[in-house]
């Protein structure tokens, strides 16, 4: 391997170390609420919550039965919304298959001052007016810019190719990279000739969720690769990036796990001690 590891796990490391003092003097709470047993979920949240522990600050798991309806949920969002004592929360997705298709009603119901994981339209809306105004952006997005400036990985007028347009990875974070002057191009499941297009990124984010996927042959050589995908593959964690072969032509690249994953809870901690800031100014 000839690129440079961008540990996703040192970066967060040192970003929450220096929010510490802050976290002890503020004291903010974050609430993830679970509905049901994935499995996925579960490990995602265990590491949230052990962060927050780490870095000193409150959190509750709030876990509700697989067969929870609609407006129990909403009324568990209501509760959170309106107590004082919660500075933020999110509603881990994905949602038991009943709810599913309620993800939209449920995230509208989350008062933008404590959405922290960003997904809202009104923190999200935000995103898209400038840098200045990226509030509570979405955490995988903002992890991922955290990590290029932790490993000073300048964006300005470079081609960032971000394959995947889900709302909550690809499409706002194609606009924080615009945001700090990228050219972007955005990839997704109709686009022809893939590997034409992932070959001339300097930056190549992977967002999809198939295993591998982006192979040596699609990678210009020097590109900076960030691999957000985490599937399971035989009960092992794999990236959308097959890391093996791209990291001898990549100038950089991130691991799975230890990358992106570390840098979205890092973002969660940040946004919550964010909103405590904000609530706190505006009490
Ligand atoms: N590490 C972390 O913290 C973190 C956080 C969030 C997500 N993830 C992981 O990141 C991955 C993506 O998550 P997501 O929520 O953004 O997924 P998603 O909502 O399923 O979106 C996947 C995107 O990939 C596109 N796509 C599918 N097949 C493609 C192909 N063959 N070529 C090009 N594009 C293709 C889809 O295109 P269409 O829009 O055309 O369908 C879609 O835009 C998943 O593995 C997820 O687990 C990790």
């Amino acid at each position: 391997m000839s690129a440079l590891l961008l540990s996703g796990r040192d970066a967060a490391a040192k970003i929450l170390g220096e929010l510490k003092p802050k976290i002890t003097k503020i004291d903010p709470k974050l609430v993830v609420v679970q509905v049901g047993d994935d499995p996925g979920s579960a490990s995602y949240i265990k590491q949230k919550i052990k962060s927050c522990g780490e870095v000193g600050m409150r959190s509750e798991h709030r876990h509700l039965k697989a067969d929870t309806t609609l407006s129990e949920l909403l009324k568990t969002v209501a509760e959170l919304n309106s107590d004082t004592d919660v500075t933020g929360f999110i509603v881990q997705l994905p949602l038991p298959d009943h709810l599913q298709d309620h993800v939209p009603e449920v995230i509208r119901a989350i008062d933008p001052k404590k959405d922290v994981d960003g997904f809202g339209a009104y923190n999200l809306g935000k995103v898209f007016l400038s840098k200045e105004f990226e509030h509570l952006p979405p955490a995988t997005p903002a992890g991922i810019i955290m990590l290029l400036e932790h490993y000073k990985i300048s964006v300005a007028g470079k081609h960032a190719v971000i394959v995947g347009r889900s709302n909550i990875v690809g499409k706002p974070l194609s606009v924080m990279l615009l945001n700090r002057d990228a050219t972007v191009t955005v990839c997704h499941s109709k686009t022809k000739d893939l590997p034409a297009i992932t070959k001339q990124a300097d930056i190549l984010i992977a967002a999809v969720g198939k295993p591998k996927m982006i192979t040596a042959d699609m990678v210009k050589k020097g590109a900076v690769v960030i691999d957000v995908g985490t599937s399971r593959v035989d009960g092992k964690l794999t990236g959308d990036v097959d890391f093996d072969a791209v990291s001898t032509i990549a100038s950089a690249i991130t691991p799975v796990p230890g990358g992106v994953g570390p840098m979205t809870v890092c973002s969660l901690i940040r946004n919550c001690v964010r909103a405590k800031e904000r609530q706190t100014e505006k009490s």
